[in-house]
């Protein structure tokens, strides 16, 4: 059992307020949470002026992942390292940006951070939703030495996982564990307020969301499930079916929470050595503890996400996500065949 909090609530208030089965949040985890989403207002902001600051366009480099950097890609990485750097409680960072975790510190302490500090990057210069993904885990030994092994964990040890869309508005998701909770970025106060508490995915939709572009190279167990979504009341599904694709994984997972779906990047023969796009550590099992949390599933095709025991830290994984019905027949359809 969550308590109650009033909407409105503020976020600084929120952290100190919360409490699932009694048990309210450790001081180390509100200090780095407060740290974190105070940085991402400052992004928003930054984001929120764009060309008349000179943050758009590439930034002529490459990161760990081969994939040319965007400007904000490296000034979001940047800020978000700066702005936790004084939490006692944090003993290292990972990012999708970085090749190695970074020690904050002498690399002691609770928590590790990770973050996709910028994703959606093709849609930075078009004035489309982009965001922050983030995941928060327990380091296995606080006193001892930080090592890569120790981010290694399976998605279901995350102690916290979210995301915040720098969009129309600018809105945070966080779970703690125990449910999804919105807030809102009120251009007033400066602060994230809370919008909704207890988020939940319906189980079933009628809206699905793919690069389509990709079909040509898709496995026949996604080729078959999107053909039967094509096919709409005329075929085996009897129903129509909608499509959405903004290829910012934050805008499209924000939607399945607000109102159902499926959202699917899955392995592809384009390079079939390569498991997916999307990032295991910071896309696939953040958004994962979010989608679990608010009742919704995560597979890779075969097994649940949350449960694979991540090799490396910038490994990639196939992903589908969303409502319990579509994502249960994808299941069935890579388990047949
Ligand atoms: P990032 O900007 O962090 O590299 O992530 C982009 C990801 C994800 O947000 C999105 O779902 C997908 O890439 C879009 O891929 P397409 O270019 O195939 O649309
Ligand atoms: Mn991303
Ligand atoms: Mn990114």
């Amino acid at each position: 059992m969550t308590k109650p909090i009033q909407l409105k609530t503020s976020f600084r208030h929120y952290v100190r307020e919360f409490q699932s089965h009694g048990t309210p949040v450790p001081s180390g985890l509100q200090e780095l949470l407060v740290l974190l989403t105070d940085t991402c207002i400052t992004l928003s902001n930054e984001v929120a002026q764009g060309a008349l600051i000179g943050i758009l366009g590439s930034a002529g480099t490459g990161n760990v992942q081969g994939e040319v950097q965007q400007k904000l890609d490296v000034i979001a990485n940047d800020l978000l390292i700066a702005g936790v750097q004084s939490c006692q409680s944090l003993a290292g960072i990972a990012s999708e940006e970085i090749e190695e975790p970074l020690p904050v510190g002498k690399g002691l302490g609770d928590y590790l951070l990770l973050f996709d500090p910028l994703d959606g990057s093709s849609n930075i210069d078009v004035n489309v939703s982009i965001g922050t993904i983030f995941s928060i885990l327990k380091k296995p030994d606080p006193n001892a030495l930080l090592t890569t092994a120790d981010f290694l964990q399976a998605g279901r040890t995350q102690v916290a996982a979210g995301y915040v869309v720098y969009g129309p508005q600018t809105t945070l998701a966080l779970s703690l564990g125990a449910g999804v909770d919105l807030f809102a970025l009120d251009a007033v106060s400066g602060e994230f307020l809370l919008i909704k508490q207890g988020v939940r995915i319906s189980e079933s939709t009628s809206e699905f969301a793919i690069n389509m572009s990709n079909m040509r190279h898709w496995a026949a167990p996604v080729k078959r499930y999107v053909d039967e979504c094509l096919a709409g009341s005329g075929g085996v599904r009897q129903k129509d079916f909608n499509m959405r694709w903004i290829a910012s994984m934050v805008a499209d997972v924000h939607r399945v929470l607000s109102r159902g779906g499926v959202f699917m990047y899955p392995w592809d023969q384009r390079d079939p050595k390569k498991p997916g796009k999307l990032r295991l550590m910071y896309e696939a099992n953040p958004m994962g503890f979010l989608v679990e949390q608010a009742g919704g599933e995560i597979i890779n095709g075969v097994d649940a996400i949350l449960d694979l025991q991540p090799q490396a830290l910038h490994e990639r994984v196939s992903v589908m996500l969303g409502s319990k019905d579509e994502v249960n027949l994808l299941r069935k359809y890579h388990t047949q065949s």
